[in-house]
């Protein structure tokens, strides 16, 4: 089943201690239920030769202290502990391969705006997890959103905050009541912004475009890994402003992210792209990423942390 659901956990790791599942709760009243003030990530875990190993984790703790920097929160954990967390929910619900989601979050203390006298929390849970777009490994059919990005200095993008997911809800919901399984929302310049829960790529004679970090992207850690692919390939990674326009006329397009992985996009607004199937660069980047993810390819960049070697 695509998408992300937890029927098989058991354990979820809540301010330090592991609690089962139904004992993981807050209360009605917190700030982060009203306000959505939480910082949260979204990575995996793949089941390699060597057992489960987590991808890119520093990568996601890091960017979980600099959402929260950004948001003033002060975490009541260390990156250390939160890394460790994330290992140990993996062992202790006995997964070989999982989503994992750790959240930072306002509780309760009051409900003015001012979060100040809310106490922190922090959560790690982790669940399996297949595909998360449905149809992935054959490509997806998609819409560009009427749904806008959020402009710069409203939200701030390279946060990973709950509240910019009330507006990736928009984009989502719009393109599933409209029978694509995801939208490609533009920023407020008009130009291609990302997905819901993605970022996005083209490709066009043989070059690689993305929208750059000033175009209220989430800096995606799979944007990052599969620009390194790109980088000592023969391919050229261009990072510039992408009018819509591009997308129907390129000749392939796909999304990255932690759990959208590598997807091939085949069709924009009822548009074929390209030959209407994923396309041979969108294919050979997906190979590579799962050759080093799945531990068949050496791990140069050392993206991997090995669960039973921790
Ligand atoms: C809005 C948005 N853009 C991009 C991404 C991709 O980021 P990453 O590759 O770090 O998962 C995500 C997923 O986390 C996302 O939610």
């Amino acid at each position: 089943m695509a998408g992300i659901n937890f029927k098989g956990t058991e354990q979820i790791w809540f301010d330090g201690k592991m609690v089962p599942f139904e004992k993981a709760q807050v209360h009605v009243l917190s700030h982060v239920v009203h306000y959505g003030s939480s910082i949260f990530e979204g990575a995996r875990c793949y089941d390699t030769p060597r057992g489960p190993a987590v991808f890119r984790l520093k990568d996601h703790s890091k960017r979980i202290y600099n959402g929260c920097k950004i948001y003033r929160i002060e975490v009541p954990f260390t990156k250390q502990q939160i890394d460790d967390a994330v290992v140990e929910v993996v062992k202790v619900n006995g997964f070989r391969s999982a989503y994992l989601r750790p959240i930072v979050f306002r509780g309760y203390g009051g409900l003015g705006v001012n979060p100040a006298g809310c106490p922190v929390h922090v959560v790690v849970a982790a669940c399996e997890m297949g595909d998360y777009l449905a149809g992935a490994a054959n490509g997806v059919k998609v819409q560009v959103s009427s749904w806008t990005r959020m402009a710069p200095n409203t939200f701030p993008a390279m946060a990973k905050s709950g509240a910019n997911y009330m507006n990736s809800q928009l984009i989502k919901m719009e393109a599933i009541a409209n029978g694509f399984v995801e939208g490609i929302a533009l920023d407020a310049f008009g130009y291609v912004c990302e997905g819901s829960g993605e970022n996005i790529f083209l490709v066009k004679d043989g070059k690689v475009f993305t929208p750059p970090v000033g175009a209220s992207i989430l800096v995606g850690i799979t944007r990052d890994s599969i620009i390194k692919l790109i980088k000592e390939s023969e391919l050229e990674l261009v990072e510039r402003n992408i009018a819509r326009e591009e997308l129907y006329i390129a000749d392939e397009v796909f999304f990255t992210g932690s759990a959208a992985e590598v997807t091939p996009i085949v069709e924009i607004d009822h548009i074929g792209i390209g030959e209407g199937k994923p396309g041979p660069v969108t294919m050979q980047l997906k190979e590579k990423f799962f050759a080093i993810i799945n531990g068949e390819s050496p791990d140069k960049w050392n993206w991997l942390t090995y669960v039973n070697e921790y």
